[in-house]
């Protein structure tokens, strides 16, 4: 058996998903469930990109232990240098250098001769290396680049030290047996191939991640760049669970094994959908809540003589719990910390407690707490409460057919309450809209507008997800509460917060920068 090496690059590429961003509790949040997971290689950002992400690698790196934590740098002295002191504290920390090579990417967005590209790309490498020994360079969209220059900057990069090679297709545009064809090339052609691990980053726009994945690892890489759900760039990024999961199912064919713990996809795979707000479509490949479900009688008929006959994996090697188990009134805090466990969150004694007192609460409101129930108490727990300068005190909301809506707010600002009565909208959620605007001072552009229940039953929580823009960004809210218009005013101060934290980081520390 091959020993694959597993990259996740949830937490950068991923968090290039429009809309996806998470802050910084989140993000360690989720390296922890990803060093859990058993993933090698955890890239935690990019660090010069915003002081947002240099912090979250910076912390990811001072505390996750398990996994090389990996920050991302352009090929130019800047880039690697803040990358370098974000990763500083890391035991095996790896900087990972890039520069585009295809002729489109030469001619049109660095207006660079193929020259100035290879120098570039020894010296990025070269600077890199000085910092420390776990080198990663990626010609950026080498599937579309010219075999001869692709072999030629691959050997300069290894030459300068570069001790993986990633060939990134992108833009998604390989299909799978020309990334076979190109992987083979470079090992049968650059003559000291042998000195790096070969690397595979596709992305998804036909759909092809995984397979150009499957197929560059048949040709011989050892290391595969993938992220959780699929998530990332445009039509996202080669899936973890995916990918694993044809290792391990089909082992008698590919002949290659992981490090993972299986059983941890699916709740590392909910923890993922929470913090960054996308959901995992219902027929998702392993991790989808329709992923085991058998629906036709002969199916189901089949399934009951013998499980094999359509099931080539087991529901509970993936992680699905059997049971959404009920807990309630009496449930004591080990029964709750348990549940959150198995449910793939990790938290710190501090925050259990805090969960604990709200789950009181929401026992009094409601008979049975469900799995539902339990991710969203921790979900606002992980995603709110360090950095919510704006809280919600009371309010009181009064609307009907025949008069404008009348909301009575009382916000608290890093503490301080204030108090205002709003009368307008079309409705009390909009006239909730109007209060905390006019109250936080941030007018927003409401893009999306969602309200589900968390669980089953008419005592269920309501679960509202927005997505607001503010000056050319979106940004994400979450609230929840068995009180529609209670969620909604929660959402929108976990959407402002967020906005608030991002404007005092960029005033405090300069611009932030767009990603090659
Ligand atoms: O898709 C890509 O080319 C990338 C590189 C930075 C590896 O994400
Ligand atoms: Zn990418």
């Amino acid at each position: 058996m091959r020993r694959i090496t597993i990259f996740d690059t949830t937490l950068r590429d991923g968090e290039q998903s429009p809309g996806a961003s998470m802050n910084l509790n989140e993000k360690l949040e989720v390296a922890q469930a990803l060093a859990e997971l058993g993933v090698d290689v955890i890239e935690a950002g990019f660090p010069i990109a915003s002081p947002g992400d240099f912090e979250a690698v910076r912390e990811i790196a001072n505390t996750v232990r398990g996994p090389a934590v990996c920050g991302l740098a352009r090929c130019n002295p800047a880039d690697i240098e803040r990358a370098w002191e974000a990763l500083k504290g890391a035991t095996r920390p790896r900087i990972h250098v890039f520069l585009a090579t295809s002729a489109i990417h030469r001619e049109f967005k660095l207006r660079m001769t193929q020259e100035e590209i290879v120098a570039r790309a020894v010296q990025g490498v070269q600077l890199a290396a000085k910092y420390c020994d776990d080198i990663e360079f990626s010609p950026e969209d080498a599937a579309r680049t010219e075999h001869d220059f692709l072999c030629r900057v691959v050997e300069a990069a290894i030459d300068a030290g570069a001790t993986t090679i990633n060939i990134p297709d992108t833009v998604g545009y390989a299909v799978p047996s020309e990334m076979y064809q190109r992987i083979q090339l470079l090992i049968n052609r650059v003559p000291n191939i042998d000195r790096c691990t070969l690397s595979v980053h596709c992305h998804d726009d036909l759909g092809l991640a995984v397979a150009n994945s499957l197929a560059a690892v048949e040709a011989g890489c050892g290391q595969v760049e993938c992220t959780i759900n699929g998530i990332g760039e445009r039509a996202g990024n080669c899936a973890l669970e995916e990918i694993v999961m044809a290792f391990r199912t089909r082992a008698d064919y590919y002949q290659c094994e992981t490090g993972i713990s299986t059983r941890r996809l699916v709740p590392t795979s909910r923890l993922v959908s929470k913090v960054t707000g996308l959901e995992v479509q219902r027929n998702k490949a392993i991790v989808g809540r329709n992923a085991f479900a058998h629906e036709s009688g002969i199916h189901q008929d089949g399934m009951l003589k013998e499980r094999s006959t359509y099931e080539i994996m087991r529901p509970e090697d993936v992680g699905f719990a059997k049971t959404d188990l009920v807990l309630g009134k009496h449930s004591g805090r080990a029964a709750l910390g348990d549940r959150i466990r198995a449910l793939g969150f990790t938290l710190t004694a501090e925050q259990l407690q805090h969960v604990f007192e709200k789950f009181k609460e929401l026992a009094d409101k409601k008979k049975a707490i469900y799995d539902g129930d339990v991710v969203a108490l921790v979900q606002q727990e992980i995603s709110g409460r360090a950095d919510e300068a704006w809280q919600l005190v009371h309010y009181e909301v009064s609307s009907g057919t025949d008069h404008l809506p009348k909301v009575k707010l009382t916000l608290a600002h890093h503490g301080q309450a204030v108090t205002r009565e709003v009368e307008q909208g079309d409705g009390p959620i909009d006239a909730a809209f109007w209060a905390v605007e006019s109250m936080t001072g941030y007018r927003v552009v409401c893009k999306d507008f969602r309200v589900r229940s968390a669980t089953l039953g008419r005592d269920a929580q309501g679960e509202v997800q927005l997505e607001v823009e503010y000056d050319g960004q979106t940004y994400r809210g979450v609230g929840v509460s068995t009180d529609t218009v209670e969620a909604t005013l929660l959402a929108m101060l976990n959407a402002i917060n967020r906005i608030e934290q991002v404007q005092h980081a960029t005033a405090s520390d300069g611009t932030s920068q767009d990603i090659a």
